[in-house]
């Protein structure tokens, strides 16, 4: 079996690493990739979405694997172009992937559907986004397309929505676009993800990310410092719950609205005092969640995934394992507002049964791996339960250093009480 992973970062590399322990040892393949990635799968010859497709059909592959979202809405969309060119997508279509790229399509499919979500109202200019939020805060505001995770802005106070309305309409940082005005909610966030083909599906393990920088939550927010994942993260009743209510109506949602739907949804949720909301889509696995969820995993993911993409469900072919993983990522000097490269990377080989996924580093002349982006390494470990996991994970990465490196303590701990 050939397959083709398109992305680049930790979480591509985690979902590669998966892919190869698959029985079928797949031969792989990928797009862009970096160093790491190359290590374990081949390049493509390929400088876009057209060039990459017809690749793809040239060398009969047989699975092509959307880790990243940009490709889904690029041009005629990955999943589009893969279709015509008879090749099995792993991610959906254009049209379906706006689920993720318009925060204002997500919040009419969610209304439209009945699916729990704050309320909110699209505003397109500053004028009226203010009217909208009416001096009343905190007020979470939200640009209506992709914004490499900097396009929320949560606002306790009127002059954080001031900076951010600045940006989007004044400074046009993000382009053309409107402006979500969505009620604050309060709650832990948790990270549901489902396998979907058609009007099936099939919930992986459940999992949290830690998005601000700072321990204690302080600071900036990024695209994840850590992640802990495990089937026993939220009760049993509870991840019934957000079944029944949210993912089951947002499969028939799908079906209803026409939306073809194969390949991973990310559903961002807030668990708040009158239940589990949906604060967002995402039409991938999330990042670093995947890099913590992905060692869980037993079986054949790319039968399994290869099987989707032609469109039968099969849950028999993966199983998740019970206890729980912890992925700690390391970040360059800078981050999130920059990040630093060529600083080299010691310790790699010291961590032991742990896993390390790469996903901003560079192999060097010397061959010597060098910090080459914000996120540089997520360092994964399980246990059987969570302190256990959070040892393993802690301890593994107490080995590994850069100059300037940047690392949370607290990742699996904070916003646990047991
Ligand atoms: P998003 O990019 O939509 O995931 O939003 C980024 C972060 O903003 C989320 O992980 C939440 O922590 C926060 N957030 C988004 N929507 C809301 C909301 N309605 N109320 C409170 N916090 C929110
Ligand atoms: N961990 C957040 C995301 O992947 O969007």
């Amino acid at each position: 079996m050939k397959i083709v992973v398109v992305g680049k970062g930790g979480r591509e590399h985690a979902l590669l690493r998966a892919l190869s322990e698959s029985p079928e040892k797949p031969e792989l393949y990928c797009f862009p990739g970096s160093s790491a990635i190359f290590q374990i799968a081949s390049p493509v010859d390929a400088d876009g979405l057209e060039s990459l497709v017809a690749w793809m059909a040239a060398n009969a592959i047989d699975l092509c694997v959307a880790g990243e979202e940009s490709y889904l809405v690029k041009g005629e969309g990955l999943a589009n172009l893969c279709e015509k060119a008879g090749i099995p997508c792993w991610g959906p279509h254009l049209q379906s992937a706006q689920l993720e790229a318009s925060k204002e399509f997500a919040k009419l499919f969610l209304e439209r559907h009945g699916i729990p979500t704050a309320k909110a109202s699209a505003c397109e200019t500053l004028e009226k986004t203010v009217a909208a939020i009416g001096g009343k805060f905190p007020t979470v505001l939200k640009f209506d397309g992709l914004a490499a995770g900097k396009g929320v802005a949560v606002c306790m106070v009127e002059q954080e929505a001031t900076d951010f309305l600045d940006e989007v309409f004044v400074q046009k940082r993000f382009g053309p676009g409107r402006v979500l005005v969505e009620d604050f909610l309060t709650g832990p966030e948790v990270s549901i993800f489902a396998a979907i083909v058609d009007d099936r599906y099939l919930i992986f393990t459940p999992a949290r990310d830690y998005k601000r920088i700072g321990e204690g939550d302080a600071g900036a927010n990024t695209g994840g410092m850590g992640a802990v994942a495990s089937r026993k993260l939220i009760p049993a009743e509870l991840l019934a719950e957000i079944e029944k209510n949210i993912v089951a109506p947002t499969v028939a949602g799908l079906r209803k609205d026409g939306l073809p739907y194969r390949g991973f949804l990310y559903f961002g949720l807030m668990l708040t005092p009158e239940g589990p909301k949906v604060i967002e889509y995402n039409c991938r696995f999330g990042d670093p969640e995947c890099q913590a969820v992905m060692p869980l995993v037993k079986g054949d993911l790319a039968g399994f995934c290869l099987a989707g993409a032609k469109g039968e469900l099969k849950p028999e072919l993966v199983s998740f394992d019970e206890g729980w993983s912890v992925c700690v990522v390391l970040a360059s000097a800078g981050y999130p507002e920059s990040s630093h490269s060529g600083d080299r990377i010691s310790g790699l080989d010291s961590v032991g049964d742990a896993r390390v996924y790469h996903a901003g580093t560079l192999l060097n002349a010397d061959g010597v791996w060098e910090t080459n982006g914000g996120r540089v390494l997520a360092v994964v470990a399980g246990g059987e339960n969570r302190h256990a996991a959070v040892t393993a994970a802690h301890a593994a990465a107490d080995g590994v250093e850069f100059d300037g490196m940047q690392r949370r303590r607290d990742i699996g701990i904070l916003n646990f009480t047991d």
